[in-house]
């Protein structure tokens, strides 16, 4: 089969590989009719070079139809259409019945000191072959595949297997009263889809923080009160005008949309850089150990949120000894919630609004259709931001 493939910094292929085959009884294979391209992945694209292997098959987000099922999978059979959720969780152990199957006990990478292994993200995560692909094995199959109705184009369902669990409970970690104020960092899919999972559950005021034109624009069109970072000197104003518009006091809860990558962090961002560039072996445990998030999104979440607030990280961290500033957050009484969404703890509450009525906007949230040929050139466009590319399907 075609499969997108990891091949080093900023280098990802379409190569042949083997098809995937049912390797135990709790496995079903599936044939990928969309695959989504995420702000995870882009961490992949480069910073987390050392934590990957040429040729690691990509992806995450794939709805398809059941092509193989394992004699383990009572309720899946071979012609269903299924989305699959990012995590792969066994839906049985006392950490998947507390509704947190990112930390699923059958299949946390204990080598790694990791939680649950994921699809096509690195050998932290298990090294398990992802999603952008035309064929995707997927194990566990008896607890993760979502089953969804026939009809409907995937563009109504694909997100069920991440950015809609993940703005989910980015919003329930933000815990906001009804009619309170939320301010979202970053406009990405992650964060735009947040905004509307805030405007449906009951936030009075959502206001949006990004660089990027057309994401702005994006977010306002639907009732967003956006700012636009490089309209202000520093990070200090930005936070200034949103305060003034609560009262002096700050949004009840800010959701981190941002991770890593920040903008705005240049020591940091040389720091990540160098240690992509180093040799495998040694780039991964000095990237675990000295860390190097870039923190200026989360910095700013930190000074924005009001006294006594909750602050819901959802962008990806991933350093060791990241320097964090306690004065504030123990004076502030600042609440932090974070983490992997936990897919099929949200996913039953979020079917509901998939309705032809569409109130998260998900049947136009893709901006670009791509084939799986182009991955490369996909992935570079959401990199860079270019030709207004905010949600990327490939399809196979
Ligand atoms: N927790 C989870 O389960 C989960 C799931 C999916 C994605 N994620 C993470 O969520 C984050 C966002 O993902 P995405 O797909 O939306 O990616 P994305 O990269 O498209 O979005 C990030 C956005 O942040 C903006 N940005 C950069 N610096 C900023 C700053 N200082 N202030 C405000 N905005 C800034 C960028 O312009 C971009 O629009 C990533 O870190 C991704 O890994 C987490
Ligand atoms: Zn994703
Ligand atoms: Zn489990």
């Amino acid at each position: 089969m075609r499969a997108v493939t990891w091949q080093g910094k900023r280098n990802v292929r379409v190569e042949d590989v083997p098809d995937p085959r049912i390797q135990e009884p709790t496995d079903a294979v599936i044939r990928i009719t969309s695959s989504g391209l995420c702000g995870s992945d882009l961490h992949l694209y480069e910073v987390l070079t050392p934590f990957m292997t040429p040729g690691d098959i990509l992806g995450h987000e794939p709805i398809g139809i059941v092509e193989e099922v394992g004699a383990g999978v009572p309720d899946l059979q071979v012609g269903d259409r299924v989305v699959v959720p990012f995590q792969i969780a066994c839906g049985n152990c006392w950490m998947c019945l507390t509704g947190l199957p990112t930390q699923c006990e059958t299949t946390q990478v204990h080598g790694e000191g990791m939680g649950a292994a994921l699809f096509g993200y690195t050998r932290l995560y298990g090294a398990v072959p992802g999603a952008q692909a035309e064929y995707l094995r997927v194990p566990q199959a008896q607890y993760g595949p979502i089953k969804v109705p026939e009809g409907p184009p995937d563009d109504r369902f694909v997100y069920l297997s991440d950015v809609l669990p993940t703005a989910w409970q980015a919003v329930a970690y933000a815990d906001v009263p009804q009619g309170g104020s939320i301010a979202v960092l970053g406009l990405g899919p992650i964060g735009d889809m947040a905004c509307r999972v805030a405007q449906v559950r009951g936030a009075g005021r959502v206001f949006g923080v990004d660089l990027v034109p057309e994401r702005l624009s994006r977010a306002r069109a639907r009732g967003v009160e956006t700012y636009d970072l490089r309209s202000f000197d520093n990070e200090k104003e930005l936070v200034a005008a949103i305060r003034d518009e609560t009262d002096g006091r700050g949004p009840d809860a800010v959701i981190d949309a941002v991770g890593t990558e920040a903008h705005g962090s240049a020591a940091a961002k040389l720091a990540q850089q160098a240690s992509a560039m180093l040799p495998r072996k040694l780039g991964g445990p000095l990237a675990e150990r000295f860390s190097v998030d870039r923190l200026g999104a989360l910095y700013t979440a930190i000074d924005l949120v009001r006294r006594g607030g909750t602050l819901s990280l959802s962008g990806v961290y991933g350093g060791m000894a990241d320097p964090m500033p306690m004065l504030t957050l123990f004076d502030k009484q600042i609440q932090m919630r974070m983490g992997q969404a936990n897919v099929r703890r949200w996913s039953d509450d979020i079917i509901p609004y998939l309705t032809d009525e569409d109130p998260l906007g998900v049947d136009d949230f893709a901006t670009h259709r791509v084939p799986l040929s182009e991955a490369p050139h996909a992935y570079e466009m959401f990199q860079r931001k270019q030709d207004g590319a905010v949600k990327v399907l490939m399809q196979p």
